[in-house]
């Protein structure tokens, strides 16, 4: 443990805890909480949402998992937050994840360094405002990163590998169907919270799953075991397919 700084909580299922991460610590105490009860067997992936909140659909998604109690990680786009702070906060209370998903999903390779740093700083003051809290990482728009801006953000890039394109299809059936045929343990599945469709596949998406025994766990939690990645620069698209810049 290296700082007293995170809180977990408790459930009585032994399902996966919610870790608060500070931008360059990490309480590892939490997972020792349940590692003798399900590591050895449990096969972890992470739901992850991107580009809301939206004010509609990313409440009705919280009331889906909240009925599952699965815990998810969203992406936010900073400039979706104004006036929708009570999300970003009802996230947080119902143990999700927050990343940064930059200020108005512009692509990263086509900013320089100043803009950079802006962009990183105001999308996670945005966070902070709204949970009093500082995310730990962020998800580059278009999957566009590179060593340099790692360099520059210095925050660990999750990509993701499972990818049902549901922001091209919004079709509910094409959604449910990739992403139960492509997961596999340790995959970050890549969904938006911005479309009814997408919405609207979630239950069956968390029945199928479930039915193959994969755990729901939030990507800070995926990653628990690599230390390293919460303040490194690397991407990641899995647990195990981390790349290390330095
Ligand atoms: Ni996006």
């Amino acid at each position: 443990m290296l700082c007293g700084c995170s809180s977990n909580h408790i459930n009585t299922d032994h399902t996966p805890q919610k870790t608060i991460y500070q931008t360059d610590t990490i309480d590892v105490s939490v997972f020792q909480t349940y590692s003798g009860m399900t590591n050895t067997w449990a096969k972890y992936i992470a739901l992850t949402f991107d580009d809301g909140p939206h004010k509609k659909y990313t409440p009705e998604l919280l009331d889906i998992l909240e009925k599952y109690n699965v815990h998810a990680t969203f992406f936010v786009v900073g400039q979706n937050i104004p006036g929708k702070e009570w999300i970003l906060k009802r996230m947080q209370n119902e143990w999700h994840e927050i990343g940064s998903h930059s200020l108005q999903h512009r692509a990263y390779t086509e900013m320089w360094s100043g803009e950079l740093i802006r962009d990183r700083d105001t999308t996670e003051k945005l966070i902070h405002d709204a949970t009093w809290q500082f995310p730990s990482i962020y998800r580059p728009p278009y999957w566009l990163t590179n060593s340099g801006i790692q360099n520059i953000l210095e925050r660990p890039a999750i990509l993701w590998n499972v990818d049902p394109d549901d922001w091209r299809y919004r079709n509910i059936d094409h959604t449910i169907k990739t992403i139960t045929k492509n997961t596999k343990e340790n995959s970050i599945i890549l969904m938006h919270d911005i479309y009814p469709a997408s919405i609207k596949a979630v239950p069956t998406i968390i029945e199928n799953l479930e039915n193959e025994w994969y755990t729901f766990v939030t990507v800070s939690e995926l990653l628990y075991h690599n230390e390293q990645l919460l303040w490194g620069t690397g991407t990641c698209m899995s647990w195990r397919e981390c790349h290390f810049y330095k």
